[in-house]
């Protein structure tokens, strides 16, 4: 039997595509192992959104480049796409890159490296077809994603992904629902729709099925608690789906809708195809929804161009939304994207001073916000122990981690449970409480 070790980097995309990849892996026989040092074949799955992502998987593939013998090295995912063969010059001892446009040819692929094939590809973005297969192997008995739209037509001017994922294709709603009923039948309480624009989502075969519909059906499956969904995009995000969540409370009340910049003309420069203006109104939706909805977002600091005034519109956003939290980044130039060329690129360090002042900014906002919670009885779905403080780790429909302490015996497991906890205490990342019952 041969044996595989798989490392994934990147987002919930790249995760879930790692979960088909072992299921197709164990079905032709091969068993996973824990490290690297064991396996025969050594697969990295990539993420390229920026420079720091791509650098990581050849530093773990210059590690093998001395003892590499016996072993095939394998780069699948958006390095893989971006970097093509060249990834054979710079790493000699990878046999396999396969993109994750071209996943459904892996099959194929893997016969060839067992056949001893030297170097093998899989890049062609030119497809309709997603990447389904029933036998994925999910890494959480609780949680399942669920790709319901693979790839991404729009053409922000900083971003590799289009280029990395390919057009967009979106699975039937049918396909969809037998596939979350399968789950719920299996168990699985909690499901996460995936797709890089997943506002965006058409079936196929009806086109009547937008992606408000399509909420609303799988929130209906027998057995499901939870339905959450990521990533969203400002431009098809539609007031249909804070209607959705405002009346489904299976449809967690948590929204994140990636604005990127503040200013109106940084918005511009970067392709979003929205301003501030438009991005507030959806913000309004929300916060005039029957339900309270927590908002997160993505923000890249140190655009090109971007000047002090266009930071401060970033900073002013912030105290006018209010995010339950953000994720933050400074802009990195990636390959083939337009902003690569633009004049006015901004220094590293003032990038890094943006950041700092964004960051600070947010955490007291989020301080603020969690505070809010403190002696409210929170529903949370327990995901795990922290040992170390003895405290069960849940999270809460908004997205929030509740850690708390429960008078259960300590080898009674809660994890995949749902129980109401009291909120004690509240940091700027996450909530204190305890379980009463
Ligand atoms: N530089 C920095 N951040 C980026 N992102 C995407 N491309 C880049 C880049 N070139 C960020 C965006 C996106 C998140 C997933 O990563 O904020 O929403
Ligand atoms: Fe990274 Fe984007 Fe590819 Fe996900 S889609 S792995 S974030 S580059």
């Amino acid at each position: 039997m041969k044996k595989f070790y798989i490392e994934t980097f990147g987002c919930q995309m790249n995760v879930h595509d790692s979960e088909k990849v072992v299921g197709t892996l164990l079905a032709r026989g091969y068993e996973q192992v824990p490290a690297p040092e064991q396996a025969d074949l050594v697969f990295y799955n990539t993420c390229s959104i920026r420079d720091k992502a791509e650098q990581k998987v050849f530093s773990r593939l210059q590690d093998f480049r001395k003892n590499s013998k016996g072993k095939t090295f394998a780069v699948l995912g958006c390095v893989a796409q971006q970097e093509g063969e060249r990834i054979f010059e710079r790493a000699p001892h990878v046999s396999l890159v396969c993109g994750s446009a071209s996943y459904n040819q892996l099959p194929r692929l893997l016969v060839q490296i067992e056949n001893g094939d030297k170097r093998v590809t899989g890049l062609s973005l030119d497809t309709e077809e997603t990447f389904e297969t029933p036998l994925t192997r999910r890494d959480n008995p609780h949680r399942a994603y669920i790709t319901i739209i693979e790839g991404c037509d729009k053409s922000c001017s900083y971003c590799v992904v289009p280029f990395t994922r390919g057009p967009e294709r979106s699975r039937t709603t049918g396909g969809i629902l037998a596939e979350s009923r399968q789950l719920a039948g299996a168990g699985y309480t909690e499901i996460q729709l995936l797709g890089q624009n997943v506002n965006s989502y058409r079936d196929p075969s009806d086109d009547q099925i937008d992606f408000a519909r399509l909420l609303r059906k799988v929130a209906e499956v027998p057995g499901l608690k939870r339905v959450r969904f990521t990533t969203s995009h400002p431009r098809d995000f539609t007031r249909d789906i804070v209607d959705a969540i405002g009346e489904n409370p299976v449809l967690c009340n948590h929204v994140h809708l990636p604005v990127q910049s503040g200013s109106t003309s940084v918005l511009a420069s970067m392709q979003r195809l929205y301003t501030r203006g438009e991005y507030m109104e959806r913000i309004e939706w929300m916060k005039n929804a029957r339900r309270d909805i927590a908002i997160s977002t993505d923000i890249i600091v140190g655009f090109p161009g971007e000047t002090e005034q266009d930071f401060e519109q970033t900073l002013t956003l912030l105290d006018q939304v209010e995010y339950d939290s953000i994720f933050s980044f400074k802009y990195s130039p990636r390959p083939n994207t337009p902003a690569l060329q633009y004049a006015d690129q901004i220094p590293g360090e003032e990038k890094s001073r943006r950041l700092t002042i964004l960051q600070e900014k947010q955490r007291s906002i989020q301080m603020r916000r969690n505070a809010a919670f403190i002696g409210r009885i929170e529903e949370v779905m327990v995901e795990g122990c922290n040992k170390a403080t003895s405290q069960w780790i849940g999270r809460t429909s908004q997205n929030k981690t509740l850690n708390f302490t429960a008078p259960q015996r300590a080898s009674e497991s809660l994890i995949g449970q749902y129980l109401p906890v009291r909120v004690l205490r509240a940091g700027p990342n996450s909530l204190v409480g305890e379980s009463f019952n």
